[in-house]
């Protein structure tokens, strides 16, 4: 069998430990050889290939990004795409396709499937939000990195008696500020699930002052105001799966909290930071491990399936379960990390 491998979306560390694991186990296992496709839905649907075997993954475990590229090209929304990339993958000889992406990659993925492509799906993305999965490969290295970042703001905040505003990944959830903002000990987390009131984040700026601590507030970039404010935009430039580019929220925040309290504020923007670089040893376990078992899916013709961690087992979803909706953070989720507010 000929399987092709791509990868879509916003990278995240962990993409080559998953391309791999997938080369290696269905080389050595499977007896299959390999097409890698360039930059994600654009190489099927351009033509786009690489070579891709045992070769040319020598090394890449502990790799950020992705040999294969990555771009948010989205064939339904191109003339013809789905019956060009048909075309290509049988032009290629290729028989199945592994799928590396977040919910816009997967999606197209599953709606691929309706449409008779043989496709396996594995999840990634840094900002955890694909529901089915208890945790997507990429997470776990950009809490890690926005841990230490809020860890050296501590020291620096508190000798400036300043508040230092972080705003971190996080489109529609809020798990890797939930996550860090924990871990580093934030005395405020705003995310997206929860809109938050300007006037409630200024009152534990100055709580948090009167304890002789400098406050340290960590922002989704897509957190709301409660009093029907609007997402914070670089752009308001769609891209091929309709999102806005966001950023800026922290800036406004601290902008806000300077005004309101006379405290001095600054934003810090992790951003791409938090996507680059090499991923954690949970991260290379879980991506690895989703490899493996996604090649297997392809031996045993389980198409239409996409890779899921459930506690410590790796198990199968219909690629719909797994990107059908979002996975938030709930209210009692945040709820616990309330009691440290302030
Ligand atoms: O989807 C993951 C993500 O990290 C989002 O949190 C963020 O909005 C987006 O990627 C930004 O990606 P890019 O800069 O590639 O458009």
């Amino acid at each position: 069998m000929r399987v092709g491998v791509l990868t879509g979306g916003g990278d995240c560390p962990g993409l080559n430990a998953v391309i791999r694991a997938v080369v290696r186990k269905g080389v050595k296992t499977h007896g299959f050889e390999f097409v890698g496709y360039r930059d994600g839905w654009r190489g099927p649907l351009e033509g786009q290939t690489m070579e891709l075997g045992i070769a040319q993954c020598r090394g890449i475990l502990p790799r950020g990004g992705t040999i294969l590229g990555s771009s948010r090209t989205n064939p339904f929304k191109i003339e013809n795409g789905v019956e060009r990339i048909k075309e290509n993958l049988a032009k290629d000889g290729v028989d199945a396709l592994v799928a590396i992406g977040g919910e816009d990659t997967l999606g197209v993925a599953t709606k691929l499937a309706d449409l008779g492509v043989n496709v396996v799906g594995v999840p990634k993305t840094i900002d955890n939000d694909l529901s089915g999965t208890d945790f997507t490969f990429g997470f776990d290295t950009a809490v890690n990195i926005a841990t230490e970042a809020i860890d050296r703001l501590h020291t620096t905040a508190e000798s400036h008696h300043r508040v230092l505003v972080v705003e971190v990944m996080g489109r529609h959830a809020g798990w890797i500020a939930l996550h860090s903002g924990i871990a580093g000990g934030a005395s405020m987390v705003l995310i997206p699930e929860q809109p938050f009131d300007i006037a409630d984040v200024c009152a534990r700026v100055e709580t948090r002052f009167e304890s002789k601590y400098a406050p340290i507030i960590v922002v989704s970039e897509g957190a709301i105001p409660r009093d029907g404010g609007d997402m914070t935009l670089v752009s308001g430039e769609l891209d091929a799966f309709g999102h806005v580019r966001l950023g800026g929220i922290g800036d406004r925040i601290a902008g806000e909290i300077e005004q309101r309290t006379g405290k001095e504020a600054r934003a810090v923007v992790l951003g791409h930071i938090q996507r680059g670089g090499t991923p954690t040893a949970f991260d290379r376990w879980l991506a690895t491990r989703f490899g493996l078992q996604a090649i297997d899916a392809v031996a045993e013709g389980d198409f239409g399936t996409m890779m899921a961690l459930k506690g410590t087992r790796i198990e199968r979803l219909k690629l719909i379960e797994g990107t059908g909706e979002l996975k938030l953070v709930s209210p009692e989720e945040y709820a616990e990390a309330q009691v440290f507010f302030g």
